[in-house]
């Protein structure tokens, strides 16, 4: 395991927690994880990019989220309030340092929303299994749904007919749809599990998210960005798995409006190709890294 050093930092009244992996290197990589309200836990692999490429690697727990405290009160569970704090934590830590931008999945849009506001102080943007579009998204992941076998799409029709988005039948559907599109290891591995712990027990997934991974009927639902991406003119990568989630057809939507941008597709794995194909994953980052310099 790679060795990290944990701290808080407090940024816009939240006290934040986060992880840190090859202090003192010259480039900085901030990751940002997916949910929305998950936690950096499963984001560890990453870590490892500071052994191999001599970058600082920083995780943190976005507001509300693992073990970072609440937003002072409910109407910070938006997007805005989340780009505000990217940016409060890169001051904090790095000053007037650019750094590298990765998010995954929801960290993926938050990453596009901070490029938005905030490209100056970017030196390249990696967007994993990322969105800009949440309509978009959820009518994909849709699509998804109608090839799944016609046993599983009637329960989850069934239930999400009388709203009973807790019963076991309806959670293991959930869970096929998981094993395809989220997932493709035959175990959890713990850090993910942690991950998923958290998002259960905080409020920000149900806030901001809604049920599961498909029903996105929380604060994000209409968060559109798509028009705007060209917009973005910094180093950009975007990663998908083949059978992502959040998919291929989303991120050659991200491809085409980034100019300077390139579109890697991990052919064995779905949403989390850091875990799918570890390897690849990495090499491809350090490569984006190496090459944008
Ligand atoms: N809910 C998805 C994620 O952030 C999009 O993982």
């Amino acid at each position: 395991m790679t060795r990290f050093r944990e701290g808080f930092v407090d940024v816009n009244r939240v006290r934040l927690y986060y992880r840190v992996a090859g202090e003192g290197a010259p480039t900085k990589l901030i990751c940002l994880h997916g949910g929305p309200g998950g936690s950096c836990d499963y984001l560890s692999p990453l870590l490892k990019l500071s052994e191999r490429s001599g970058v600082e690697v920083l995780l943190y727990d976005q507001f509300g989220c693992g073990r970072s405290s609440d937003p002072p009160n409910d109407s910070c569970y938006t997007v805005e309030y989340g780009v505000e704090e990217v940016e409060g934590i890169r001051r904090s830590l790095y000053g007037d340092e650019k750094i590298f931008l990765l998010g995954h999945s929801y960290g993926g849009l938050l990453a596009i929303a901070y490029a938005l506001k905030y490209q100056r102080n970017l030196r390249g943007l990696i967007v994993s299994s990322g969105l800009s579009s949440v309509p978009l998204t959820v009518k994909e992941m849709r699509r998804l749904i109608n090839e799944l076998p016609e046993q599983t799409r009637r329960v989850i029709e069934k239930y999400e007919a009388t709203g009973e988005f807790t019963h076991p039948e309806y959670l293991r559907a959930v869970d096929d749809f998981y094993r395809k599109h989220l997932l493709r290891l035959p175990e959890m591995p713990p850090d993910v599990a942690k991950t998923m712990e958290y998002l259960q027990k905080r409020r920000v997934y149900s806030i901001m998210n809604g049920p599961n991974e498909f029903t996105i009927t929380g604060t994000i639902h209409d968060w559109d960005q798509t028009s705007r991406l060209g917009e973005i003119k910094v180093p950009t990568l975007i990663t998908v798995g083949k059978y992502d989630e959040v998919t291929p057809t989303v991120a050659e939507v991200i491809h085409r409006g980034i100019p300077n941008s390139t579109l890697k597709v991990f052919e064995n794995s779905s949403h989390m190709a850091m875990w799918e194909e570890t390897e690849k994953y990495l090499a491809t980052i350090i490569d984006f890294i190496t090459h944008v310099g």
